[in-house]
């Protein structure tokens, strides 16, 4: 897979994201579905977007005992989606058990999804991290320090900060993915992301998918919205 536009669904029910996703006629965009629908809707969104022909990133986010993680993976390896993830902090065992889970749950003539790591949430600032995490280091190391984490559980990459993206192929190697949400564009709304980038900043610092969430979905004309993301990132 190459560089690309992910569309974060975030709609309640499976029958707005249709609805949402029918607009764009003959164009299937790569789609991302997130807890709140996939925990309304069950499996049956992810293969039902795939029938329809998206590729899915599925946000679970799983963070628990390596086992249970191991296990659950294993059963989200039959959904079908192209992207799966869990959080770093369930640290470097609990990634590589992910990983097991996932090769072990693949049907015989399917793909395994590329397993990506949630380094540090956006968020998480630098205080939260101190106060309420004790963690004390800044935040660029922790992420730094996750992502070789789970370059060393053999992971295809992390989720973060378009900002973080350069670093991370520095540190991780450039085949290392980098997908990176909190992005908008330069006349648009910010809402209650931090730290953000354009699509075109993204492209020129490496990212390899952005997520783009409310700059499409919001957008008067969303296809349009997207196609603009496309154009100013993968060109
Ligand atoms: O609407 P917006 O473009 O902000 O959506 C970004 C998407 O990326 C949301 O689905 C959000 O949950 C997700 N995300 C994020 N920051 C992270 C991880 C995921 O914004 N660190």
């Amino acid at each position: 897979m190459g560089k690309d536009v992910i569309i974060a669904c975030d709609f309640a029910t499976a029958e707005d994201t249709y609805a949402f996703l029918d607009n764009f006629s003959g164009r299937k965009p790569f789609v991302k579905i997130g807890m709140e629908l996939f925990y309304a809707e069950g499996p049956s969104i992810v293969k039902e977007l795939k029938s329809r022909g998206h590729k899915v990133f599925l946000d679970l986010k799983l963070h628990d005992i390596p086992n249970t993680v191991r296990k659950s993976m294993m059963v989200l390896a039959s959904h079908g989606a192209d992207i799966v993830n869990v959080h770093a902090g369930g640290t470097t065992r609990m990634m590589a058990a992910a990983l097991e889970g996932l090769e072990a749950g693949v049907p015989a003539d399917g793909e395994r999804p590329l397993l990506i790591a949630v380094t540090q949430l956006t968020s998480t600032d630098q205080d939260a991290l101190e106060e309420d995490l004790l963690i004390e280091k800044p935040i660029d190391q922790v992420v730094m320090h996750y992502a070789l984490n789970a370059k060393m559980a053999n992971l295809d990459g992390v989720v973060c900060s378009a900002q973080e993206a350069e670093k991370v192929h520095n540190i991780c190697g450039k085949d290392f993915l980098t997908i990176t949400p909190g992005i908008r564009f330069a006349d648009g709304d910010i809402g209650d992301q931090k730290r953000v980038m354009t699509p075109a900043a993204a492209k020129e610092i490496g990212s390899d998918y952005i997520v783009v969430g409310r700059p499409i979905t919001q957008a008067d004309d969303p296809v349009a919205a997207y196609e603009r993301c496309c154009n100013d990132f993968i060109g």
